[in-house]
């Protein structure tokens, strides 16, 4: 089948993230495809329409729904743009399908097949593909970013005429993709930085970034190389030692998760209480709820004088290098897809078969089927 990619301007408030970028653009259209886009798609992340090669560019959005055998977003469809898609089309983005059983039900009686990119499995062979790292790592550079902004002080040691200033202290909690980045970001603004995770195997990651890992005796590892909830007796060890380097530092950064559930909550009000006025936290696990009890998603609060921001979405904040990287793995995914110019999936591929949310009329990522169809 000859494919027609087509791209319209996202719908979700805020999200300035775009899923097609010029360069990825050119190289779809070598492939074989025609490229159609939505007109000032790219806008919000500085791609302008000229900068986009060989590409049509389409006012009336539902023409664009027409023509398209394949359809890219950064966030899920709406329930008005599954309307304007043709049976059978193939879209591709986050579908976060857990939020909405409604819309994944729609795409299964549309005949839709959604792939969701939260979804690929996390192998070696799909690394290039993998949005969830690609945009993890773009939340925690901005983390540190944020926080550098909003603190009362330098992160950089300084020795001035007006005296020596002393380098911030900066604590990561959580060191997946999104940690490992803050760290390294936090590292090159000059900061001392201590991180701590608990995956025991994230402490040679931690030493080797120039930081300090903060020991205990936790050993957490869940499934596929995750972390598992700690029990209740763990947790209050960890707050125990915790505390004390909470209260030691200028600056905290969260960014903590356990797949399929809510965030742990790790900092307790006590021990924002303990930390010195000026302080801050910014949590970046705050779309799961956050890692503080504190935190109010979407919100910049006080709390006796420290200051704890719970951004949402933060990759969005970054549009232009977001969208490049969330648009390239996009690209990788679909030359699984693409033979001689045409659409040929092989259903049976791992990264295909586990991203596939809904295909033939059916739910085909089990957990999501019961969620939306009960025991059936
Ligand atoms: P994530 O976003 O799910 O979690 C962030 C971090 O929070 C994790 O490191 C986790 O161990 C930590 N955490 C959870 N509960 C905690 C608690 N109570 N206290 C302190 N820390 C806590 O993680 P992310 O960044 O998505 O990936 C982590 C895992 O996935 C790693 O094992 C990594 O090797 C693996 N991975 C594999 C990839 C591949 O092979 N393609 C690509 C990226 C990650």
């Amino acid at each position: 089948m000859p494919i027609v990619v087509a791209v319209p301007k996202e719908q979700t408030p805020g999200e300035r993230r775009v899923a097609l970028v010029p360069e990825v653009a050119g190289r779809l259209a070598k492939l074989g495809a025609t490229v159609v886009i939505e007109k000032e798609m790219g806008n919000s992340a500085y791609f302008l329409d000229a900068a986009y090669p060989q590409v049509q560019v389409v006012d009336e959005v539902a023409k664009l729904y027409q023509q398209a055998n394949v359809v890219l977003k950064v966030q899920p469809p709406t329930e008005a743009e599954i309307d304007m898609m043709k049976e059978g089309t193939i879209v591709i983005g986050f579908m976060a399908p857990h939020r909405d059983p409604t819309r994944v039900a729609k795409l299964r009686d549309k005949n839709i097949t959604a792939l969701a990119m939260e979804l690929v499995p996390r192998i070696s062979r799909a690394q290039s593909i993998d949005v969830l790292s690609s945009q993890a790592s773009v939340a925690g550079y901005k983390a540190v970013i944020m926080a550098a902004d909003k603190a009362s002080v330098f992160f950089p040691m300084l020795t001035t005429a007006a005296g020596t200033i002393r380098p911030a202290k900066v604590l990561i909690i959580g060191v997946g993709v999104a940690g490992l980045q803050a760290i390294a970001t936090a590292r090159r603004l000059g900061a001392i930085v201590e991180a701590y995770d608990v995956r025991t195997a994230t402490r040679e990651q931690v030493l080797s970034l120039g930081a300090k890992f903060v020991e205990m005796d936790i050993k957490a590892e869940g499934e596929g190389g995750y972390a598992r909830e700690l029990t209740a007796e763990e947790k209050q060890k960890q707050q125990a030692i915790l505390a004390k380097h909470v209260a030691a530092a200028n600056v905290v950064i969260t960014t903590a998760a356990v797949p399929g559930r809510p965030s742990p909550k790790i900092i307790t009000q006590a021990m924002v209480e303990g930390m010195a006025p000026g302080s801050i936290i910014v949590d970046i696990a705050s779309e799961g709820g956050g890692n503080c009890e504190l935190t109010q998603p979407g919100k910049t609060i006080e709390h006796q004088g420290v200051i704890i921001h719970g951004p949402l979405n933060v990759p969005s904040q970054t549009p232009l290098h977001a969208s490049e990287m969330y648009s390239k793995n996009l690209f990788n995914l679909l030359t699984l897809m693409i033979k001689d110019g045409q659409l040929q999936i092989d259903w049976k591929d791992e990264v295909i078969a586990g991203s596939t949310l809904t295909h033939g009329g059916e739910i085909k990522h089990a957990p999501t089927r019961t969620l939306v169809e009960g025991g059936k």
